[in-house]
């Protein structure tokens, strides 16, 4: 049995873009080891500009995509492998996504406890009408709602803040151990976010789900999470716990967008940086960081810098943390390419 509810090793999605001939690949997530505990929920958020592979993470882990290299393993079992026993519609009961338009969950030609009850149904929670009104009654009253306020109700007839509140019940549906929510609040009222974030750690607290919550906002990152991840053109640059990443941080990009953080639920200027720069940085083989990096050295551009272990809880894909020495520093094996 594993003491891992989740677990991404050495997973890496390539695109190819372009036109069969003149096409290119573009790696949107690169080398990602990410874990999440079995014994204790907890809350892993994954931060980053736009473009730096947060989505393909989130698709990956919900079976949307399939990783080019790497494997993601729910409970020990590799949900890529078809002989899985997670393998199927069983893999739902797991995992559950929040997407970030509450608006685009739900049917606008459906009464809302209608789609829920349906939702159930499909789900294979509940064998009975009668049976799925109960599921959802409960599903409801874990996010702070009686059914009487959703009955018969469209989704226009809701704010976003309440129809969010709504979707995650949805996604409470099966009990899941874990549920993915790409940008859930971003589309929200500044004034209605809090009470969802809210909600993620109460589900964490009361429900024992863990969540991976994906933001460009680190304010709310930091707020409710034990763990963050930073990614930066596909990789993970930086990973430990909230407090000490926030208080602390090991990476030079971590640092720029400490700098420049926003005010809660403010998105960073999206362009941080010239845009001709992104594909070859997605491309570099080595600090894909190099060319902004304050604190760049000429090896950043010949090697690609190795996960440095910081402590046990933290790491970091710079040479920069640690006085790094090929072969005496410790790091993770997958990444290494220590210099002749
Ligand atoms: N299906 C696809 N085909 C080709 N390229 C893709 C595809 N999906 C994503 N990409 C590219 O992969 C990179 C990472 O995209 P992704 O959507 O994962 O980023 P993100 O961090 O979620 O960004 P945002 O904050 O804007 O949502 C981007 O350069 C994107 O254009
Ligand atoms: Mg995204």
């Amino acid at each position: 049995m594993s003491n891992h509810l989740l677990e991404f090793r050495d997973v890496t999605k390539t695109f190819r873009i372009g036109g069969l001939i003149w096409g290119t690949q573009l790696t949107a997530v690169d080398h990602v080891n990410l874990s999440l505990a079995k014994d204790k929920p907890s809350i892993l958020s994954v931060v980053g500009e736009s473009g730096s592979g947060k989505t393909t993470l989130a698709k990956i882990l919900l079976r949307l995509h399939e990783p080019t290299s790497g494997h993601v393993f729910i409970d020990g079992e590799d949900i890529f492998d078809s002989r899985s026993a997670l393998h199927g519609k069983d893999y739902y009961r797991f995992v559950q996504p929040i997407f970030q338009n509450p608006f685009e969950t739900f049917s606008m030609r459906k009464t809302v406890d209608n789609y829920l009850f349906d939702t159930a149904l499909q789900l294979g929670i509940a064998k009975s009408r009668n049976k799925a009104q109960d599921v959802v009654a409960e599903a409801l009253t874990s996010v702070g709602l009686d059914i009487s306020t959703v009955r018969g109700k469209y989704p226009n007839q809701f704010s976003g803040g309440e129809l969010q509140r709504i979707s995650v019940a949805r996604g409470l549906i099966p009990r899941p151990k874990l549920i993915v929510a790409d940008e859930p609040v971003s589309m929200i009222d500044a004034s209605l976010r809090m009470n969802i974030v809210n909600l993620f750690l109460e589900l964490k607290e009361n429900y024992g789900v863990s969540l991976i919550y994906i933001t460009h906002d680190l304010s709310t990152a930091y707020y409710v999470s034990d763990y963050i991840a930073i990614m930066y053109r596909g990789n993970v640059v930086e990973y430990g716990p909230s407090d000490e990443i926030l208080t602390n941080a090991a990476h030079p990009y971590t640092e720029l967008l400490l700098d420049s953080v926003p005010t809660v639920g403010k998105k960073w200027e999206r362009n941080l940086k010239p845009p001709e720069l992104e594909l070859a940085e997605y491309q570099a083989a080595a600090c894909k960081f190099a060319e902004r990096c304050p604190y760049v050295q000429p090896i950043c551009r010949e090697i690609k810098p190795p996960q440095v272990r910081i402590t046990e809880t933290r790491r970091a894909l710079c040479y920069r943390p640690v006085d790094y020495q090929p072969g005496k520093t410790t790091v993770e094996s997958e990444q290494i390419a220590v210099p002749e």
